[in-house]
């Protein structure tokens, strides 16, 4: 009705579609994740994270023998991105899983584990149902969600909710960025405070803080990503090549250009690369490799060597000043971002991907909000 169509409008703001006003809410978004969560310095250094729903149990997580992080789609890349931090600081082992096919493996879950639900929607059938399974095998079962009430966030034991506000574009954005941040806070609570990780966690912190305002610089290449978009207009395939914190910039890169722009995109480990996907490569295809600073760095360039000698069509995202060094053995477009403390990397490198996916999606006519064949909350297996 005019009237339905009057109030989206007013929700939508200064924005066209709901999808392009979620990504440019991340400084907001992720400003309201962490409100009265961080503590910085003082006398309290062990207090440094303060997560409310999960105190009570933070015992029972520290002493489980195994974390295991369960979601579908965009929820488990956060948890894939997720995964180092949370391994370097608690010294746990972390696996993540797809609700789905741990239903159909029946993969094993023990009392000594604990298991994480990630959904922002808390109402997704898959990971509704791998919960249902993890009760019944008496994991400690913890919920990140977005949405207080729902099915995921009532059935846990305990919880985190990620505060990102509601989420209406069928591609998840804001709800990403917000979930990595709550793992990276999660992997502080759980973590021991020792001396020598330390200055790791205030780095940590001190680039918690710093976020929303690198995000917001990040989000100034909407332009660019426009070129690039009509640059990418009539290609078939995209590849994404990441790997380390940004094997999930990877993934998630491609879902969103899959899912929304209708044009094949595939996440690739770049470690993999001589191990198949190489044979893809040629001077047609499109292919993004992300390869900001970080302990990986020296292998992605050496990557980006190899794909030059394939004569690829790179498209190189590197940390800002770094064109040169991170281009290496050919000329490539380069997309500069911030630097940020490695582990929240993926949190601002996802971002650009987020903008090419929503300007080829309105280049090519697609309906952005409401891809073809797909629901914001799939309550059905
Ligand atoms: C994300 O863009 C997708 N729409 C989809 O993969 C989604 O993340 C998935 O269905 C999981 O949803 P949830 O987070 O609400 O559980």
């Amino acid at each position: 009705s005019v009237l339905e169509m009057e109030v989206e409008q007013i929700n939508k703001g200064k924005y066209e579609h709901y999808m392009q006003k979620e990504i440019h809410e991340q400084p907001e978004s992720l400003t309201t994740t962490m409100r009265g969560r961080l503590i910085r310095g003082g006398s309290c250094k062990s207090m440094s994270v303060l997560l409310g729903g999960i105190k009570d149990h933070l015992k029972t997580i520290r002493r489980s023998r195994r974390i295991v992080f369960i979601g579908c789609g965009t929820s488990y890349n956060a948890a894939l991105a997720a995964r180092p931090i949370l391994e370097e600081l608690s010294g746990i082992p972390v696996s993540v899983e797809i609700a789905s096919d741990l239903l159909d493996r029946q993969g094993p879950i023990y009392r000594e584990d604990t298991a994480i639900f990630v959904s922002q929607s808390g109402e997704t059938a898959d990971t509704l149902q791998a919960l249902e399974y993890a009760l019944e095998n008496g994991a400690l079962c913890v919920g990140i969600t977005n949405t207080v009430g729902s099915a995921i966030a009532r059935h846990t034991h305990c919880g985190v909710h990620i505060n990102a506000g509601c989420e209406i574009g069928v591609a998840s954005t804001k709800a990403y960025t917000s979930q990595i941040v709550v793992m990276a806070m999660l992997a502080l609570a759980i973590g021991d405070n020792t001396l020598s990780s330390q200055a790791r966690r205030e780095a940590i912190i001190d680039g918690l803080f710093d976020l929303p305002s690198k995000v917001k610089e990040v989000l100034k290449l909407d332009q660019e990503m426009k070129n690039l978009a009509q640059l990418l207009i009539a290609e078939q395939s995209l590849l994404v090549f990441g790997r380390g914190y940004n094997y999930a910039t990877a993934l998630e890169g491609a879902l969103k250009v899959k899912e929304v722009a209708l044009m094949h995109s595939e996440g690739i480990l770049a470690g993999e690369m001589k191990h198949g996907p190489l044979a893809l490569v040629d001077e047609t295809l499109p292919i993004v490799v992300v390869a900001t600073q970080d302990a990986c760095f020296s292998k992605q360039q050496s990557v980006i060597q190899q794909l030059h000698a394939r004569k690829g069509r790179l498209i190189v995202m590197c940390t800002k000043g770094d064109a040169a060094s991170a281009c290496v053995g050919g000329s490539c477009r380069v997309i500069e971002v911030p630097q940020v403390e490695d582990c929240l990397q993926p949190v601002i490198n996802i971002v650009p991907l987020q903008l090419l996916a929503y300007h080829l999606t309105v280049l090519r006519g697609y309906n952005v909000d409401q891809p073809r064949n797909l629901a914001k909350s799939v309550t059905t297996q």
